[in-house]
């Protein structure tokens, strides 16, 4: 898929709801605030995130950094989106933080390195080639660990056909070419699986 008709699936996605919902989890597709908490929950235990500096990509409304700031964070966070409208109201809602728009599966995209790379509730975005993507270039800029999760094949067919869903095995084989240090969570919430990288 081109990467401007994947930016406009996107917004074509996440505009109504954003009209709908404003602030609240909805906004971003979670109409139930836990099924959101329950993914950070598990994104989260990648490692010590306490003082570390973190990318947030696909970081929507920064509800993440909410809950990283409960769970007593002072690190160096930064949330990129690919919606202007997300970033903004991120902004707002965490003026003491940095959100800039950018694409991450952008052909010119500058990252710069961090410790940890999230992506929750990206992946199911992508079509095969865009998830290979987005994995190679979080784990190429990360300094410690990627993580992410998607919506798993295992749970058959998902309800909203408008989601990719993916197979865990094919994409631990994907994972496994760049680091065998890898943990793998398929326990947690339906239709979901997470996956952390380390580095060496
Ligand atoms: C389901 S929402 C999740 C938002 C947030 N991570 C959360 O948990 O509340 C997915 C978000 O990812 C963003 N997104 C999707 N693909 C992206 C990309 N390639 N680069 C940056 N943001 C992206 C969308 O714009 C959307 O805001």
């Amino acid at each position: 898929m081109e990467q401007d008709e994947y930016q406009k699936k996107i917004r074509a996605f996440y505009e109504p709801l954003l009209a709908a919902h404003g602030d609240e989890t909805a906004a971003v597709g979670y109409p139930e605030a836990a099924g959101q908490r329950g993914r950070y929950v598990m994104l989260c235990e990648v490692g010590d995130l306490t003082k570390a500096s973190v990318l947030d990509i696909g970081c929507g409304l920064g509800h993440l950094l909410d809950f990283l700031k409960e769970s007593g964070f002072e690190g160096d966070y930064l949330g990129i989106d690919l919606q202007e409208d997300m970033v903004e109201r991120a902004r707002k809602r965490h003026p003491d933080a940095r959100f800039e728009v950018m694409d991450f599966l952008a052909d010119d995209v500058v990252i710069e390195e961090r410790e940890f790379i999230l992506a929750s509730g990206v992946i199911q975005h992508c079509d095969r080639s865009l998830r290979e993507k987005m994995i190679a270039r979080m784990y190429e800029k990360c300094t410690v660990a990627a993580a992410f999760n998607a919506f798993s094949t295992w749970y058959g067919k998902h309800p909203d056909p408008r989601f990719n869903i993916s197979d865990p095995l094919e994409v631990l084989d994907y994972c496994r070419a760049y680091t065998t240090r890898l943990l793998f969570r398929h326990e947690y919430v339906a239709h979901d699986f997470s996956v952390y990288m380390y580095r060496p």
